[in-house]
């Protein structure tokens, strides 16, 4: 079906950060599939870990012990600081099981109506539960009727939270990305999250991190709410996780890690022997090879070249990130440099109209961020010089 709005290239391979399309142009891939492929493109320990447990087990089913999900749900439990975990396939269904477990947490507490707080701008997911939490009037127009039980706030304003959850004795939870990806790249306040943490103690809601683009290594720490010292009581991740074989993850913790039992939820794919297996070899990779310091490093380098080569530059609004997660706000729309981009072998994106959004992989090296740096800074003078 016509979902997707596709640029004129496709791929046929790809190696590091690097990849070819079917007529052997090289491009220098500053996406990584949106935040994807962390490790790059055809990485070997990856290729192995696909081929060797192909040759094992692929899939049996949940109704039977999964040796290879127990050992990535210990590895990741163990990381984050969570104590249980759901596998899903995608980012959409790790929030679908985040909902899922507030409202069930809500009920079992005697709250028939349970509400989560949700923030403008934020991008949560297609299906409907998700895209009702979503913030952006785009995603949900036509799809009505919403599903109901949430409750819109401005991101980065806890005050904007205590007005609005003063009357409401339903709020049970807040959902919110540690950084706001397809809204604008939208960093909050250092002491955001804590309040939020302070805000959830206080009122007993649930703390719901959405860290599905800004976890796995991609800000420059394993988790993006690892920044702030607020640990969250349920987390979600999926794109970086599997570094392009679909697996999503919902972690709980304390009175949420037992809410959903037996028969409460489910998924016939999710947490099975592939995806596992690559997944525990993308943790195991980011930590053997030093791949979130080095998105910290590359991430810094990128942001003060950025500053400095776009510097005075008129048209240019902000230069902000955080390791890998990086956007150029511009003071008009320039989807059209996404194309433009592309003709010049450089794969970028542009979200909120006017951001122009960068997700190179965890990997990319100094020379590689430089060229990056070069080709980008090219070309937004001469679209805002010719625009
Ligand atoms: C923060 C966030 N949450 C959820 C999703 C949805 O993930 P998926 O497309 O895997 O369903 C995305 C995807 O862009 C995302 O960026």
């Amino acid at each position: 079906m016509a979902t997707y709005k596709r640029l004129p290239v496709t791929f046929a391979r790809g190696e590091g950060v690097w990849l070819w399309d079917t007529d052997g142009k090289r491009y220098l891939d500053a996406l990584s599939g949106i935040a994807v492929c962390g490790l790059g493109h055809a990485h070997p320990a990856i290729r192995d870990a696909i081929c060797e447990q192909a040759g094992l087990i692929i899939h049996t089913s949940n109704i039977y012990g999964i040796a290879e999900q127990e050992r990535l749900g210990a590895m990741l439990t163990k990381a984050a600081g969570m104590d249980r975990v759901f596998f899903s396939n995608s980012g959409a269904e790790a929030n679908e099981a985040a909902i899922k477990l507030a409202r069930l947490h809500a009920h079992r507490r005697g709250i028939a109506n349970p509400a989560i707080l949700v923030a403008e701008g934020s991008f949560h997911g297609r299906t409907l539960a998700t895209l009702s939490a979503t913030g952006n009037r785009k995603v949900q127009a036509g799809f009505e009727p919403l599903v109901q039980g949430f409750v819109r706030v401005p991101y980065n304003d806890v005050e904007a939270i205590e007005i609005s959850a003063g009357n409401r004795p339903n709020i049970v939870a807040i959902l919110v990305e540690p950084i706001q990806g397809e809204g604008g790249i939208n960093i909050p306040a250092d002491d955001y999250l804590p309040r939020l943490r302070a805000l959830c103690d206080r009122e007993g809601w649930l703390l719901m991190l959405d860290e599905i683009q800004t976890g796995m290594g991609r800000t420059g720490k394993l988790f993006a709410h690892q920044h702030s010292g607020a640990q969250p009581d349920v987390m979600t991740l999926a794109k970086g996780l599997g570094n392009g074989v679909p697996i999503g993850a919902c972690l709980a913790r304390g009175a949420a890690a037992d809410v959903l039992t037996p028969g409460t939820h489910g998924s016939t794919f999710g947490g099975n022997p592939l995806a596992c297996r690559v997944a525990r070899t993308v943790l195991e990779t980011i930590s053997s090879q030093g791949l979130v310091a080095n998105a910290a490093e590359q991430g810094d380098f990128l942001l003060g070249a950025f500053r400095d080569a776009l510097q005075g530059t008129k048209g240019v609004v902000e230069i902000r990130g955080r390791g890998l997660i990086i956007g150029i706000e511009l003071d008009r729309p320039c989807t059209d440099l996404v194309g433009q981009a592309l003709d010049a072998g450089l794969l970028i994106n542009v979200t909120a109209e006017r951001v122009i959004r960068l997700l190179p992989p965890l990997i990319l090296e100094r020379p590689q961020a430089q060229q990056l740096v070069d080709s980008l800074t090219a070309l937004i003078q001469g679209f805002l010089g010719n625009a």
